[in-house]
């Protein structure tokens, strides 16, 4: 594995290395290495992986909501775990904490895991990318990749970057982010080289990796939510009305909700709480800014989007996707 130089981030002093064509923060590469050699996985292993800021949050809430809804059938609203933890709480980022014991339970759990990783394709376990002739014949877990436009992405991402290191280094200017996010020289970079690697892995193992897109979830949120559903073997039942069957409508929309924009920001621990992240004690608000699609265009110049859209359609030419 070659270990490139070191950069020091655009906007602040955090160090990122660079390993097989990706960047990392430097603190963040232990866990990151821990994680990649010591995880072992189960068959019925649901990952859900994503670049930062394309909804990640949103994709936790979703699959928990889904994977859980029996069980919150028979709770009272107060009983569902979003009321009282932030969705990064309830599915951890793997490599984030790896070596600090903190998914550990999850790790040991007898039931069926939820898991999270930011990392690209090629960096994870082994055991979760296995060849398809190796996953047939031993079972294979469930991976889901959720993109986002890249327009979108970056104007989150510097709203993010800037909440977290408010008063410390200064602020990033949106150029600067334009800047980083078209050279690729930023933490979990380059974007495009990120949503290729699962893309690609969608393409040959339909069955264990789903690519969804946010745009997607925001216009067609109930045929997203069917086909993520049925993705992990938890489809909503049909009901019969005497002319054949149609799915339940209102468990979807249930489920929809529960995990909403909407819903999760009004909630007190997302209006109050706090995580541990990086050191910082990050508030549970900055993950929910705005949830919309097409924001970008309040924040970036003309020549701003124009430069990402050449990016974008040099990276993704002849690959079949579009974003
Ligand atoms: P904006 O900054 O454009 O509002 P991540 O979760 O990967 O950090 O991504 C954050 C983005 O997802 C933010 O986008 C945030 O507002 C949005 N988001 C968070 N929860 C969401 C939800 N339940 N539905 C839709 N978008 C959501």
């Amino acid at each position: 594995m070659n270990k490139s130089p070191t950069e020091e981030l655009f906007w602040d002093t955090a160090e990122i290395h660079e390993i097989d064509g990706f960047w990392y923060y430097a603190e963040r590469m232990k866990p990151m290495a821990a994680f990649r050699s010591q995880f072992e996985c189960r068959n019925d292993d649901v990952f859900l992986a994503s670049f930062p800021k394309t909804g990640t949050t949103w994709l936790k809430a979703l699959c928990h909501t889904i994977l859980h809804r029996h069980d919150q059938e028979e709770e009272e609203e107060e009983e569902d775990i979003l009321t009282k933890k932030n969705p990064h709480q309830v599915v951890p980022t793997l490599e984030f904490s790896f070596l600090l014991g903190r998914v550990q339970h999850l790790l040991l759990s007898p039931r069926r895991r939820l898991m999270h990783t930011h990392l690209p394709y090629s960096y994870l376990p082994e055991e979760v990318t296995r060849s398809p002739a190796a996953a047939a014949a031993a079972g294979c877990s469930k991976l889901v990749y959720l993109a986002r436009n890249p327009k979108d992405t970056v104007v989150s991402m510097w709203h993010f970057y800037n909440q977290v290191h408010k008063g410390s280094a200064g602020p990033l200017s949106v150029e600067r982010a334009v800047e980083s996010f078209c050279s690729g020289v930023m933490p979990w970079g380059p974007f495009y080289e990120h949503v290729l690697g699962y893309w690609e892995e969608s393409k040959k193992r339909p069955d264990e990796v789903l690519f969804l897109k946010y745009e997607e979830l925001c216009r067609e949120p109930k045929e997203q939510g069917r086909k993520l559903a049925s993705f992990l073997g938890r489809s909503f039942p049909s009901t019969t009305d005497g002319s054949g069957g149609t799915d339940d409508d209102d468990e979807v929309e249930k489920v929809l909700w529960r995990s909403s924009f909407g819903r999760l920001k009004e909630l007190e621990v997302n209006k109050y709480g706090a995580v541990g992240e990086q050191g910082l004690q990050l508030s549970h608000t900055i993950y929910f800014r705005k949830g919309t699609v097409g924001d970008w265009k309040n924040y970036l110049t003309l020549d701003m989007a124009q430069c990402i859209d050449q990016v974008t359609r040099v990276k993704l030419q002849g690959t079949g996707l579009s974003l």
